[in-house]
């Protein structure tokens, strides 16, 4: 309306209400379309879905389960053609088949479930005033658990990476739970690989102390895994192979202009649970690598390379960037408080300075052959990454998920998730950075980093939860005007430079949803829910151009007892089982997003 006065460019939208239903509720004056979902073709030749009649062969060449990341590059400067490349993070057997039968699961179902996952990449096509459509482009291409890895960087070739199918060390079939990601400035894709341990079968049998302490730490646990593959291919049973676990939990880069590219795992950035990785380019052009580690009280890293990107997407240029992520340093990060720590009570109250907030110091692990860690080789240090932290005595976080660094303004955003164990007997008390209790909402940090240097400052810019509740806190500004939020995952930026947060796991009585904040200015730390998505789903990979907006919709209905009884419809509606899908948001009328 013209007598309203405007907003801030971007998020200039009439919020969405926090609500329960099962579909995905947009603004006022906003239209939306699913792109594609779960079983879609994507290679030519791939069969339409079939619930009923699912075989390996067709999934190999349909778009994967659990969309998590998504990214949209453009193959040509008008932005109608793009190329839309998505993480298929993990399996939930139990809803994908009509007869799953958890204890004997079949081998074409365990096939399928391999070719699940992955990535897809898909050529997309803008209409006029509309959605994407996809089409069948010659870039498209299905990655899952079949392609094959090169295992690159300093830790490449190393006896911790052979295993008997793979006795140099060097060549990885596939790549799993790939959570968030990035697009490079060269074009290319990062994808973390993230909760790796669960697919892999009989740790408890693994009786060399230091092998079991490694895989301890990362998680690997337990006799039979809950999908049984180890029954079918032994490199998932960890009593005949252990060395197979650490050749998953790395950062691996995919060159989807290049369909016949072999993508890479890089071993410089590190292993653990990445949830994602995204670089920020320095003046003298050296990359700079952030990523978080998704577990409770684990860390923060950056990685420094030695040489310098050169621009531009070409195929020349491409090959050189990919190898920046080779040779560099490896850091973890370290925070401290400026309040008192008497100030800091856990309830989530602002210490007598006003915020949370401080300075911090990156540690550097490793460089090339160079470890800096007493007691660790470099190999070590980059295989077994967070022991190598934990003797470094890096800060423990809540859950640190999507890391990105702001194209406008340069500072680093992080969604810390929750922490239920915080503060718990045993466990790492409330800090300023982590100053809740149980923390059950979340909260965001922002990082004003030297980029290749080793000092940063800090603040918390949201402490999540409803406005109401005491304990949150939403960048200074009016709680009475903001929208709950609860769980932040993945952040993006709009070209304005506000942030865009998808949630997972809210705590709150409503649905997941997809929030923007403006970062600087009298709004800042105004949040406000532009989307929420069907039951039982997360948001996640939120792309924002000017006038479009791109999530993905993951697993809706997952909170289903019987499958068979679906909770969510969503996207096919009727009484149809659930699929995770891509959907995409614009203006009514043409127009960018977050703009009247
Ligand atoms: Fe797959 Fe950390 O979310
Ligand atoms: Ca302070
Ligand atoms: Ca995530
Ligand atoms: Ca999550």
């Amino acid at each position: 309306p013209g007598d309203r006065p405007h907003g801030v460019p971007g998020t200039d939208f009439q919020p969405v209400p926090p609500n329960t239903e099962d579909r995905v509720v947009i603004p006022e004056g906003y239209e939306q379309d699913v792109v594609i979902g779960w079983g879609d073709p994507v290679v030519p030749g791939a069969p339409e879905f079939d619930f009923h009649n699912q075989t390996a062969a067709a999934q190999e060449k349909q778009f994967g389960y659990n969309n998590d990341f998504a990214g949209l590059i453009p193959l040509n400067g008008s932005g109608k053609r793009n190329l839309l490349v998505v993480n298929h993070e993990y399996t939930t057997e139990p809803h994908m088949f009509p007869d799953y039968d958890e204890e004997n699961p079949t081998e074409e179902q365990v096939r399928i479930a391999w070719a699940a996952h992955g990535l897809s990449v898909v050529e997309v096509q803008r209409e006029r005033g509309g959605g994407l459509t996809p089409q069948a482009g010659r870039h498209n291409r299905r990655i899952t658990l079949n392609t094959e890895f090169e295992l690159r960087g300093p830790a490449a070739g190393s006896d911790h990476l052979k295993t008997s199918a793979d006795p140099t060390g060097t060549k990885v079939l596939g790549t799993q739970n790939n959570c968030a990601g990035s697009v490079t400035p060269w074009g290319t894709v990062l994808s973390g690989e993230e909760n790796v341990n669960q697919y892999f079968g009989n740790a408890d049998q693994v009786t060399d102390p230091k092998t079991k302490q490694r895989l301890d730490r990362y998680g690997f646990s337990g006799g039979a895994s809950d999908r049984k593959w180890e029954r079918f291919d032994k490199r998932w049973d960890l009593a005949q192979e252990p060395n197979e676990a650490n050749r998953f939990g790395w950062v691996v880069e995919i060159d989807p202009n290049d369909p016949d590219s072999t993508p890479v795992k890089h071993t410089a950035l590190g292993r653990f649970k990445h949830e994602g990785a995204a670089v920020h380019v320095t003046r003298d052009r050296r990359v700079v690598a952030y990523s978080g580690d998704d577990e409770r009280f684990d860390y923060i890293y950056k990685f420094v390379s030695n040489g310098r990107m050169k621009p531009g997407r070409s195929a020349h240029a491409r090959r050189h960037n990919m190898g920046l992520l080779d040779d560099g340093t490896l850091y973890v990060a370290k925070f401290r408080g400026d309040s008192p720590e008497s100030e800091i009570d856990g309830s989530g109250k602002l210490p007598s300075d006003g915020e949370f907030d401080g300075t911090g110091e990156w540690i550097a692990l490793a460089s090339g052959d160079r470890s800096f860690v007493p007691g660790f080789s470099a190999e070590e240090v980059y295989i077994f990454t967070r022991l190598a932290a934990d003797a470094v005595g890096a800060t423990k976080m809540d859950r640190p998920e999507d890391i990105q660094p702001s194209p406008v303004n340069g500072r680093i955003y992080c969604a810390l998730t929750n922490n239920s164990n915080r503060g718990s007997a045993g466990n790492a008390a409330p800090d300023e950075v982590n100053p809740r209790i149980g923390n059950k909402h979340g909260h965001v940090l922002e990082v004003d980093d030297e980029h290749t240097g080793t000092r940063f400052r800090w603040n918390l810019l949201l402490v999540c939860g409803d406005p109401n509740d005491p304990s949150t806190y939403f960048g200074g500004f009016d709680k009475s005007e903001v929208s709950p939020i609860s769980c932040p995952d993945n952040v993006a930026f709009d070209r304005h430079g506000n942030l865009w947060i998808s949630t997972d796991g809210n705590a709150l009585d409503s649905h997941d949803g997809l929030f923007a904040v403006p970062v600087e200015g009298p709004e800042r730390g105004k949040v406000k829910q532009f989307l929420t998505v069907p039951v039982g789903a997360e948001t996640c990979g939120p792309v924002i151009t000017d006038d479009l907006v791109t999530v993905c919709v993951q697993h809706p209905g997952e909170d289903a007892e019987d499958p068979s009884r679906p909770t969510s419809h969503w996207p096919d509606g009727g009484d149809s089982r659930p699929r995770p899908a891509v959907a995409v948001v614009w203006r009514k009328h043409g127009g960018e997003i977050g703009q009247r």
